[in-house]
């Protein structure tokens, strides 16, 4: 058996780490993914994109490439379009995909445009947009980077006088910043496994929201899968998920972040195009759901790399 894994996806390199905000996750991630393809019997190395150049994979004969960096730099499309150039097949989507889910205000046009509902949102560009926000939007609300991940640089604002400091704050991350009107209700994820939904997770925490330390840190964050919602409610949920997904060009695996509110409607928060793949992440709860156990989702993470095989001969699809 392990001889075929070995056989059918040749050598791997797993990327990890490099320079973005979320480095300390994305090695995380990787070191799992790495010894679950190892533990497969795939021949995957490690290969940290911050010290080694990308032309390392041509060097060494990879054949393929594991993308399991988060951020600017690995999740946003520049990756992927170096991986294409050097005709490298890799998992997950592709360069449009990755770059429109990581511009959260480009994604909500997107969904605003097929009338998929997202909160109301202003970007600030500059002073004059603190006013247009109370205006628009009124208070509490979600001050946010427009690029980032881990809820970095995020803080939920009450009112007028909170809104430059948390403008100012959230630009330490990100050269642009939105405010989004705050949804009162339950956060769910959808998880996307070769392009078809596994189960919701519904998050709860008795922090203000789902911000770092709920997320990495603390112990009192409850994941509850199965999440809770009738069957058929939960259908209609991933199918308008796999719509959101499918909209922003994103395609192979990832999560789609939102919320559902007191009268029961959903909001659409964000994409994700590699979100995290830690023994405790949301995915692999979400695929454990399903029946389908960390390695095996690893694997069947991998496979989306398959059907960019005819990069391999300079052709492309
Ligand atoms: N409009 C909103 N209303 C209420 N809570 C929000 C809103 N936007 C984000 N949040 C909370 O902030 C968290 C992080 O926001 P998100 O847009 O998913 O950014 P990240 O890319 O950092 O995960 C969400 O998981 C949710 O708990
Ligand atoms: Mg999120």
């Amino acid at each position: 058996m392990a001889t075929d894994m070995a056989k059918r996806f040749g050598k791997v390199a797993v990327l990890l780490g490099g320079d973005s905000a979320e480095r300390d996750i994305s090695l995380e991630t990787g070191h799992a993914v790495h010894d679950a393809l190892v533990a497969e019997g795939i021949d995957a190395h490690a290969v940290d994109t911050r010290d080694t150049p990308l032309t390392f994979l041509l060097e060494q004969g990879f054949d393929r490439a594991f993308i399991a960096l988060h951020g600017r730099g690995g999740e946003d499309g520049v990756i992927q379009g170096a991986l294409e150039v050097l005709h490298i097949p890799y998992t997950g989507s592709g360069v449009l995909g990755s770059a429109l889910a990581m511009d959260k205000v480009r994604s909500k046009r997107v969904w605003q445009s097929m009338r998929i509902s997202t909160p109301d949102f202003v970007e600030i560009v500059d002073a004059t947009d603190l006013g247009v926000v109370e205006e628009r939007l009124g208070f509490p609300v979600m001050v946010k980077p427009v690029h980032e991940g881990s809820s970095c640089g995020a803080a939920r604002v009450e009112k007028a006088g909170q809104l430059e400091a948390a403008w100012a704050a959230s630009r330490q991350f990100d050269d642009r910043v939105m405010a989004e009107r705050w949804v009162v209700g339950a956060e769910y994820t959808a998880s996307i496994l070769q392009d078809q939904a596994l189960p919701l997770i519904r998050l709860e925490t008795p922090r203000v929201f789902y911000d770092y330390e709920a997320k990495y840190v603390a112990d009192d964050t409850r994941y509850l899968c199965p999440c809770g919602l009738p069957e058929k409610r939960e259908r209609e949920l991933n199918a308008l998920m796999l719509q959101a997904f499918a909209a922003v060009g994103a395609s192979g695996w990832g999560r789609v972040d939102f919320m559902l509110d007191e009268q029961g409607t959903p909001w659409l928060i964000e994409v994700n195009t590699i979100p995290g793949m830690t023994s405790h992440s949301l995915v692999p709860m979400a695929a454990a759901q399903a029946g389908i156990g960390f390695n095996e989702l690893v694997v069947q993470i991998l496979e989306t790399s398959l059907s960019r095989d005819s990069l391999r001969q300079g052709v492309r699809t």
